[in-house]
């Protein structure tokens, strides 16, 4: 497993992302498998594990929680959650202000039953709470030693910018895909520049690149691809015609799998430190083994690009993803 580094702390540069291991909105995952997974990533030479208190409404930093207990090395293991969104019948909501943090702070320490998460992130912008005032309470966290290196997510420069002139920051967690590439005019080069590590998420767009989908195939009403407009037709046959153009163009020229093939595009982007995989079991991540002694050079990236801007007529983005904005 290649290495990069946060805080000049050594992290893989695959992490497990746990947000289908939560169970609430990529349909139930059996525990006994979600902790398998942790495991088996860990096992893998992954030792960075996204999650977040959403993810499951707090069961998926449970299963870490529980993974690290099974495993008794903490050290093996480089947690980066998140704070800042709060949920509630009518949905989800940034938001970052220091009562709701300093609480987060403590039900993620609880379930994660541990007394120092390695990067706490800011899940989202919080447009009514001063970001100045969010880097101050984050940096009083890490002064009092309960969480190591500090992180935003889904912040634009402007954003981080901001953030940094309180606190340093040593990362970013923004979407990022073949499909999905809207850091690559400024966030990216912004995070290159001033050493800010990159965690990307969606790597595989939301499986749509892992290259198990069908045209045809739906999904169930708690699975947040029914609402993904990516996964609805007429676009969802784009999508998937551009997956078949890639999944030939990565076997004739690679003897690759499309999934190697979206995974080491986004570990070949300049900028990018970290690719964030989602896995539900164990063995979605077999295909991290893949990735090792080749990379995509520049005429493979044009081909990709050609391919997918060939496929995708009407591109959409991953906006959907942005929480609501909480009454004042
Ligand atoms: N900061 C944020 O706002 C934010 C937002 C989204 C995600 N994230 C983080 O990023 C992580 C990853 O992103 P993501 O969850 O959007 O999804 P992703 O990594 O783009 O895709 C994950 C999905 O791909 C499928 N998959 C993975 N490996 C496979 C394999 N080998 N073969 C076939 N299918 C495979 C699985 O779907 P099936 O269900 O079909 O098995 C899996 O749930 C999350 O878990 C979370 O930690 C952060």
């Amino acid at each position: 497993m290649k290495m990069t580094t946060i805080a000049n702390v050594e992290v893989s540069r695959i992490g497990l992302g746990t947000w289908a291991i939560g169970g609430s909105e990529w349909g139930q995952v059996p525990d006994d498998i979600a902790v398998a997974t942790c495991l088996s990533a860990v096992d893998r030479g992954i030792n960075l594990i996204d999650t977040a208190p959403i993810y499951g409404r707090g069961h998926a930093e449970e299963i870490v929680g529980k993974a690290m207990r099974s495993h008794g090395r903490r050290e093996a293991f480089f947690i980066a959650t998140k704070a800042g969104l709060e949920w509630n019948e009518h949905g989800v909501f940034a938001n970052s202000t220091a009562p709701r943090l300093r609480r987060e702070l403590e039900d993620s320490l609880r379930r994660l039953n541990t007394d120092y998460i390695d990067l706490y992130q800011v899940h989202w912008p919080d447009t009514r709470t001063p970001i100045a005032e969010v880097a101050r309470v984050l940096l009083e966290f890490q002064r009092q030693g309960k969480v190591r290196a500090l992180g935003v997510s889904n912040f634009s420069v402007a954003q981080m910018e901001e953030f940094r002139s309180v606190a340093p920051l040593s990362s970013n967690q923004p979407p990022y895909n073949l499909f999905e590439r809207e850091i690559d005019n400024a966030v990216l080069p912004w995070c290159a520049a001033k050493g800010v590590a990159v965690l990307t998420y969606s790597s595989l767009c939301r499986s749509l690149l892992a290259g198990r989908l069908q045209r045809g195939m739906t999904f169930n009403e708690k699975d947040i691809r029914h609402v993904d407009p990516k996964f609805q037709e007429p676009r969802f046959s784009q999508y998937l015609t551009a997956v078949e153009r890639l999944t030939r163009f990565a076997k004739e020229r690679y003897q690759k799998s499309v999934v190697e093939l979206a995974a080491r595009w986004v570990l070949d982007r300049p900028g990018v430190s970290v690719a964030l995989w989602g896995a539900r079991r164990p063995d979605q991540l077999d295909a991290v083994s893949g990735l090792s002694n080749w990379s995509l050079d520049s005429s493979a990236m044009a081909q990709i690009d050609r391919i997918v801007s060939e496929s995708v007529t009407d591109p959409v983005g991953p906006e959907y993803l942005t929480p609501g904005v909480r009454e004042a």
